[in-house]
């Protein structure tokens, strides 16, 4: 008998598509390159920025204790960062758990879920982060248009995919305010029906939250989320502070789902966090639970300062591009769709190393002043020649 040896039935994958286009643009040689891929917001050299408040509360964290956390994730951090999100929002209807950042609150949802029934359908507005489909892989997935042929997000669409769903399958919201990829959002007044229509499907509502602030602002945009804890009856959100504290390397963030039986979700929480992680990191809890104790209106002010050079970063570069491109002014947050197809992407990797993701997706926050000019320039000659 010929022996086996292991994983010989096991294929090599591709990288996560938005981590080959990074890697691509590491290795790219060209000067020129420009990185408007990954969603991380960069000063005006390309250099990673570091939120002021977050490096003067690093210089304060207690250095001597590096001891186990708890399972579930610091108490404090959870109540302080949930208060700051929920306001008032009674939290004993709340389990509450930290989580290695945003992707792990997706994934742990997941896991949640499967624990009691895996025959569910994700219902997933395209196009969406890509890793949604990688992570909700347990479920049946569908698929179905997050904007209308306006170019805006179509209430439509989502409440004809909920009208069909069955009682506990999960509508995705992602980004909150602020969807990646396409910057463009239901209003307060769609939610409100979409909600009515959740609640008389039985249809779970998740949302994957990774962009707290860069929408209109801290307090604003946590008031969509407030209205969707109240209304729905059965929700829950992932929040990371990857991009708002400019975390990314320290996988911090929450989940929080909202449920009558705190203690039972909570214990089944820890069982799925110990049995992979054993816990989150503790370091970005600290840090948290500093801004939110003694920093808050600090970080709040240079979230919006964030968020308003975003913008800025945003118009200087459709100030030069066409009036096919200007729809892309209302999105919100870091990201938006260029009008563009995958082959002009791909000529502007190649021929500009200028990186976006294949389906146009840009990063405002990696646009640098002075780079306006080529980028603009390579856009509209992928466009007209
Ligand atoms: C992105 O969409 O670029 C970011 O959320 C980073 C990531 O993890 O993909």
């Amino acid at each position: 008998m010929t022996k086996k040896t292991m994983f010989e039935h096991l294929k090599e994958l591709p990288l996560d598509p938005i981590f080959q286009l990074l890697a691509d643009f590491n290795a790219d040689l060209n000067p020129k390159k420009v990185n408007l891929g990954i969603g991380l917001y960069a000063d005006y050299e390309g250099n990673p920025f570091v939120f002021p408040v977050i490096q003067k509360v690093f210089s304060e964290v207690d250095i001597h204790n590096f001891n186990y956390q708890p399972i579930g994730g610091n108490q404090e951090f959870l109540e302080l960062s949930t208060k700051a999100l929920l306001g008032d929002f009674d939290q004993s209807r709340l389990a509450l758990h930290t989580v290695c950042g945003g992707t792990q609150g997706c994934r742990l949802f997941r896991d949640l879920l499967d624990l009691e029934n895996s025959q569910r359908t994700l219902l997933i507005g395209m196009p969406t982060w890509p890793n949604h489909l990688a992570i909700f892989k347990s479920f049946s997935i569908k698929k179905f248009d997050h904007l209308n042929s306006q170019g805006e997000a179509s209430l439509e669409n989502y409440m004809n995919v909920v009208r069909e769903a069955k009682a506990g399958d999960v509508l995705v919201l992602h980004g909150g305010l602020t969807h990646n990829p396409t910057g463009k959002n239901l209003g307060m007044d769609e939610l409100k029906k979409l909600a009515a229509e959740l609640n008389e499907k039985g249809v779970i509502l998740f949302l994957d939250f990774a962009y707290w602030g860069f929408g209109e602002g801290i307090e604003a945009d946590a008031e969509y989320v407030r209205f969707l804890f109240e209304e729905v009856e059965n929700v829950a959100c992932a929040i990371s502070f990857s991009k708002n504290a400019s975390l990314y390397e320290h996988r911090i963030g929450s989940l929080i789902v909202k449920t009558k039986k705190k203690a039972v979700v909570e214990s089944q929480l820890r069982q799925l966090t110990r049995e992979s992680i054993s816990m989150a990191p503790g370091l970005g809890q600290e840090v948290m639970t500093m801004v939110f104790k003694k920093h808050f209106e600090q970080w709040k002010k240079e979230v919006d300062g964030v968020r308003e050079d975003m913008e800025y970063r945003k118009n200087l570069l459709l100030k030069d591009l066409p009036e096919s491109f200007q729809n892309v002014k209302e999105c919100k947050g870091m990201f938006g769709l260029l009008p563009l197809t995958k082959e002009q992407v791909l000529r502007l990797r190649k021929e500009y190393s200028v990186y976006i993701t294949d389906n146009a997706r840009i990063n405002f926050a990696g646009i640098k002043p002075k780079e306006v000019g080529y980028v603009a320039k390579a856009i509209k000659e992928v466009c007209t020649s």
